[in-house]
């Protein structure tokens, strides 16, 4: 008997499997995130993420001319608040002389065709550590979208391309998108962070901005882990609210809902691989369990698989070294 199908003939060298590879990574894929703290030729390394750092702004140009020349171009900034501007309303996120503010004008000053998204949400600037305002105890939503939606215009005011709400208040998107346009601001794209679940592998991040919440957790805003369907409905919801791309997070750990979401929207679709599967892996090669690059690889690819058009990832300059 004659097998008539080999599936091996398409494995037999690298030039038959690369023509006929389903997903390729290129520089465009990525999304890089920046951590930014106030002051002079400050590099520190994140504990908790090695081979990661904050940056103040003079060092954060080096950084972004660097992302720049590599065809990385496209950014996420977050920033570290000093304690004494932290409050319950996060009143220093509108403050337009601000730390995010200053930052996306550095981003453009050195770089001016990179995309600048921002972070918005209130826990680095929450004397809580908590995405929105806190009341009782509570964290409350319509009070904060408004904060939100402030927050947004101050960073299109300063030059954002997008925002990327990722607070996961019932409404922010509606409320951002209104002030945005009301305010002449309709180029200004928003990434929402659409399917976000409360997650555990958002310690290192949080250690890099000391945002931590004071107290309880974001059980009460984030997603529930346990859930699949609800995804897609707060995707579909955010879209209808005005999102322009919509976001799953974290990513290794929820592939099924990459897939649930890209086959339910007509808009790109982004993965966050967070701060915790980023140390996961350098932890498991620092102690020479793991192939470092051969498994960032195969994650980076897991994503575009999975469906994303777009990764937020801090592998993102280790990726394209490998190209
Ligand atoms: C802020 C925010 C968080 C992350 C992105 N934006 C932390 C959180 O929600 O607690 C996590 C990113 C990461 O872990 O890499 N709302």
């Amino acid at each position: 008997m004659h097998q008539l199908r080999r599936n091996r003939r398409l494995r037999t060298t690298e030039s038959i499997r690369s023509l006929v590879r389903e997903h390729t990574i290129t520089p465009n894929d990525f999304l890089v995130p920046l951590f930014v703290v106030e002051g002079k030729n400050v590099k520190q390394e994140i504990a908790s993420m090695p081979g990661y750092y904050r940056y103040s702004l003079d060092l954060l140009k080096i950084e972004v001319n660097e992302l720049w020349t590599m065809g990385l171009k496209a950014v996420l900034l977050f920033v570290k608040v000093p304690d004494d501007l932290k409050d319950n309303k996060g009143t220093e996120a509108l403050n337009p002389d601000g730390l995010m503010q200053r930052a996306i004008k550095t981003v453009k000053d050195v770089a001016p065709e990179m995309l600048v998204m921002t972070d918005v949400a209130l826990d680095p600037y929450s004397s809580y550590g908590h995405d929105g305002i806190v009341e009782d105890g509570y964290i409350v939503n319509d009070p904060t979208c408004e904060v939100l939606a402030e927050m947004s215009l101050s960073h299109a005011q300063a030059g954002a391309d997008f925002v990327a709400p990722s607070d996961m208040m019932d409404g922010r998107i509606m409320a951002i998108r209104e002030l945005l346009e009301e305010e002449n601001y309709k180029n200004t794209g928003i990434m929402s962070y659409s399917a976000k679940y409360a997650s555990a592998f958002y310690g290192p991040f949080r250690d890099a901005l000391d945002s931590a919440p004071g107290f309880g957790d974001k059980k009460t805003y984030q997603m529930d882990f346990a859930n699949r369907d609800e995804a897609v409905k707060e995707t579909l919801m955010d879209i209808e609210e005005g999102a322009d791309i919509v976001m799953v997070k974290p990513g290794l750990a929820y592939l099924d809902i990459v897939r649930d979401v890209r086959d339910a929207v007509d808009v790109p679709v982004a993965v966050y691989q967070v701060s915790g599967e980023y140390a996961m892996l350098k932890a498991a090669a620092e102690k020479g369990w793991l192939d470092h690059d051969a498994i960032m690889m195969e994650q980076i690819i897991a994503f575009k698989r999975a469906g994303a058009h777009i990764i937020a990832s801090y592998f993102a300059k280790d990726v394209v070294k490998l190209l």
